[in-house]
Parts: structure tokens; C-alpha cells; sequence
């Protein structure tokens, strides 16, 4: 695997490959990521991986300068999946104006849902997505459902910007006791690891009411947020929206997604889970 930081070198390989599926990550890698790198290399001859933990989408006050960076350790994870390229570039190599840069500005679902907690936050993803995008030039990129508004902020942002490229969603990897994995669980204590799988069965609560039909919304996510507030977690938001666009749902949709963040002491955790019916 070759490990490139320019990205005159990243389009200097690109231009010599055929079919390419891209990852874009943060790093910390875990068997969620690994799980996309194996979607991307069902997708695509060759697998280009991203680590770039990205300013501009962490808020004053959040986690940017304790985000876990561990880049040998995820090369080592990479290398052994058969990935061609990690594309690690220093910040800036992708952010060279330090005042002034251009924004991807979402429209609407940016300031709903974790947007109405983290103020920026998609306007950050979408614009280093953007630029990756136009970096990688792949054909393919992949990205997990648990990030389900960042996912359909991107499949929004493809479709309006015709961008060329297919969006490929991954499910969410989870620990044995239904926990998302995630970067950000390595920041929780051994008592709060314990208790984390609590939002996934709060979850899996609301789908299992809503697959049987029960359409009081507000009483679903008011329940689940009492539970969960009972147990010490503050919560952001508990909510049922329509899957296709994360509008409002009205009830009549026939795939649904209950959306959750809530924070156990320091740790902010997001999960989602679907429901067909
Ligand atoms: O999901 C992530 O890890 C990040 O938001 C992404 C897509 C790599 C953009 O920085």
C-alpha cells in the first residue's frame, strides 16, 4: 500500500488506475471502517482510503485536538485489507488559505437534527467531502449508515452539485451488545461502556412499536428520552423521520429511521436504526 500526503501525487496514481472506490475516514480505525473498505473493494478494482481529521467540522469546545490519531496502526489495518492507497495529507495540503475558504453550504437539514447541537458541523463534512471528491475522482465511495445524516447530507449534495460519482451505503457495524462502534466509544469509562448500549435499545424499542404500527411519534421519543435522561444520559434529540430524506414523518411513509445523540458524562454518542413496514 502506498501512503501519499500531496495531492498532485494522488492524481499522478489516479490518472494510471481504472475503477476506484474511495473511504474517507478520520482515522482511528475501527471494524466499522473496516467493513466500508470491504464494500469499497466489492465496488471497485482499487480502494483509495482518506485519514484527515477535518477542522472544520469540529465546533469550539469539541473533541478536534483529542481526536485520536493513530496513523501507522490504521496503515497496518489497511495495508492488510488490500487497500492501494492511503491519502494522508497534512491540513495544509487541503486547507493552504488559512483565513478565507470556500464553504459547501447545505441547505436546510444542516441545522436539524445533530445540526441543531453542532452549529457548522455539515458545512464542514460536505465541503472536505467535496474537495475529496474532486481529489480522488473515484468512481464509488462509501459511507456508513450510522452517520445517517451525514450520509444523506452527501447523497443530497451528489444529486444538486451533479457530482459523478455513486454513494454506497454501509450498515453499522456494532459490538456484541448492540453498541455502534465508533471512534469517539474509546473516550468512554468502563462503567459508561457498560451502560452505552442502552441508546441502541431504546431504539430498537421505538422500531419494534412503530413495525406494529403505532404512530404517536411524539409519545415513542418522549418515552425514550425519560429513559434514558433517568439513567444519567443527556440527551440531544430522540427522532423518527422519514428515511428517503429525513423529513418529518407524517406516518404514512413505509421506511422510517428513529435517530438518536445523547452524551454519557463526556462522551457524545449518535446511533439510528431503520424500520420497514
Ligand atoms: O465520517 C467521517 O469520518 C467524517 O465525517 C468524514 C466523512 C471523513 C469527513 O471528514
Amino acid at each position: 500500500m502506498q501512503i501519499i500526503r500531496t495531492i498532485s501525487e494522488l492524481r499522478a496514481w489516479r490518472a494510471t488506475r481504472g475503477r476506484v472506490a474511495f473511504v474517507p475516514t478520520m482515522g482511528n480505525l475501527h471494524e466499522g471502517h473496516m467493513a466500508l473498505v470491504r464494500a469499497a473493494r466489492a465496488n471497485a478494482d482499487d480502494v483509495a482510503v482518506s485519514i484527515f481529521v477535518n477542522r472544520l467540522q469540529f465546533g469550539q469546545g469539541e473533541d478536534f485536538d483529542a481526536y485520536p490519531r493513530t496513523l501507522q496502526a490504521d496503515a497496518d489495518k489497511l495495508s492488510d485489507l488490500g487497500v492501494a492507497v492511503l491519502f494522508a495529507p497534512d491540513d495544509a495540503e487541503l486547507y493552504p488559505h488559512t483565513t478565507q475558504h470556500y464553504n459547501v453550504e447545505p441547505p436546510g437539514l444542516q441545522n436539524e437534527l445533530c445540526g441543531r447541537f453542532r452549529p457548522g458541523h455539515f458545512r464542514g463534512v460536505a465541503t472536505v467531502v467535496l474537495k475529496l471528491f474532486n481529489i480522488v475522482k473515484a468512481d464509488v465511495a462509501c459511507f456508513g449508515k450510522k452517520d445517517f445524516q451525514q450520509l444523506t447530507i452527501i447523497r443530497n449534495m451528489v444529486e444538486e452539485l451533479n457530482l459523478d460519482i455513486q454513494i454506497v451505503p454501509v450498515d453499522t457495524g456494532r459490538a456484541a451488545d448492540g453498541l455502534a462502534l465508533s471512534s469517539r466509544n474509546a473516550y468512554l469509562s468502563a462503567a459508561e461502556r457498560a451502560q452505552a448500549p442502552q441508546l441502541y435499545r431504546e431504539l430498537c424499542t421505538i422500531r419494534d412499536a412503530l413495525a406494529v404500527g403505532r404512530n404517536d411519534f411524539a409519545a415513542l421519543e418522549n418515552n425514550a428520552v425519560a429513559a434514558l435522561n433517568a439513567q444519567g444520559w443527556q440527551v440531544d434529540y430522540v427522532e423518527i423521520r422519514c428515511a428517503a430524506d429525513l423529513g418529518v414523518a407524517r406516518g404514512d411513509e413505509r421506511h422510517m429511521v428513529v435517530l438518536a445523540a445523547a452524551r454519557l458524562g463526556q462522551t457524545r454518542l449518535i446511533d439510528n436504526v431503520e424500520v420497514e413496514r
